[in-house]
């Protein structure tokens, strides 16, 4: 057995495969089921236990020897050729989803647009806000329930820093700021202590109209409205202006416009009065324009405000409020 082993380890020595095929024949030569390297141990097994020790090394030995010479060889033949690149360049991409504006900005944008279109411009207030501009500026005696805990989120025990109930301290905003004439909307989110249901919740967005200059009337109020209401909600729309309340408008009315979709007949969306309640309105209460320093002598002016969760209700038909905050995709991909 030892000159076998030393005659293939001269042949493993000498050897220098000139191409893969040979270095392939050689491989399977010594190390195949039937090779060399199987024989050796089986012949291993026929030596006498105190030899075996011995003669395993030699052939162990022999392997090492091998085996490095194969990995010399395998490194210079098995410089494999590239595989070809498993993209296919002829294949469709990836479609990314893209995303849509939420219905909530499509319609303030919306919104925006029509008073644009009549010279007004935009202008935005603080969301934290103090109670001269949310309440006493706009006229609320103290005892009004709107400044109560359970309508407005106050911070800390003061009274006096809060969350803004309504875009109204726009108003008073621009009006200290600007003298007049003033044409503004003013779009924002605004906050109350409600309970979360289908038509109620505790942030909402409101936008706010104003308008002051001399000579201002109800008419010009009424004639403004009737032309948003016909370019929001269709060129037969129709409006009504109910006498109402609010502490900053004298007078104050509530707009209502036809049901669109059983055209004034009555129908369930309209609770079968064929009108559907879209704003508050009314002409700037003199004595918000004395807090702000603006002559009510001289000048007049109106204001109006309205849900823009419930404008986009009344034009999308959408039922449940809660739908604009839940941000589901299924319901946002709707409104392309
Ligand atoms: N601020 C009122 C509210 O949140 C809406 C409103 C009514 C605004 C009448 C106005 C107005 O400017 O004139 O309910």
């Amino acid at each position: 057995m030892k000159e076998k082993v030393t005659a293939y380890l001269s042949e493993i020595q000498n050897f220098s495969p000139e191409n893969n095929e040979q270095f392939e024949i050689f491989r399977v030569k010594y190390l195949s089921k039937k090779g060399i390297f199987s024989s050796l141990y089986e012949e291993l097994k026929t030596i006498p236990n105190e030899q075996k020790r011995e003669y395993g090394k030699l052939i162990n030995d022999l392997k090492n020897i091998f085996e490095n010479k194969l990995q010399e060889f395998q490194k210079k033949f098995n410089k494999k050729e590239p595989k070809p690149t498993s993209i296919d360049l002829t294949l469709p991409g990836n479609s990314i989803a893209i995303g849509v504006r939420h219905p909530i900005s499509k319609v303030k944008n919306e919104l925006c647009e029509i008073f644009l279109k009549l010279g007004f411009s935009i202008s935005e207030g603080p969301e934290i806000e103090d109670d001269w501009h949310v309440f006493s500026a706009l006229n609320f005696p103290f005892d009004h329930p709107a400044r109560d805990m359970q309508d407005t989120f106050f911070f800390e025990k003061t009274q006096d820093i809060l969350l803004r109930t309504h875009t109204s301290s726009v108003q008073i905003r621009a009006m200290e700021s600007l003298r007049p004439p003033l044409r503004i909307i003013m779009p924002g989110r605004v906050f109350r202590n409600e309970a979360i249901s289908a038509r109620a919740h505790c942030i909402f967005h409101q936008i706010e109209g104003l308008y002051i200059d001399k000579n201002v009337s109800f008419a010009d109020l009424k004639q403004t409205l009737l032309f948003f209401a016909k370019e929001m909600f269709g060129e037969e729309t129709k409006i009504r202006l109910r006498p109402s309340f609010f502490p900053f408008t004298e007078p104050s009315a509530e707009m209502d416009v036809s049901c669109k979709i059983c055209k004034g007949v009555g129908c369930n969306v309209c609770k079968y009065t064929g009108w559907l309640e879209v704003l508050g309105c009314g002409m700037v209460d003199p004595k918000v324009l004395e807090n702000c320093n603006i002559d009510p002598k001289e000048y007049s002016g109106f204001a109006f405000g309205m849900g823009i969760e419930r404008t986009a209700m009344l034009k999308y038909s959408v039922k449940d409020l809660r739908l604009y905050f839940e941000n589901d995709v299924r319901f946002l991909n709707q409104f392309i």
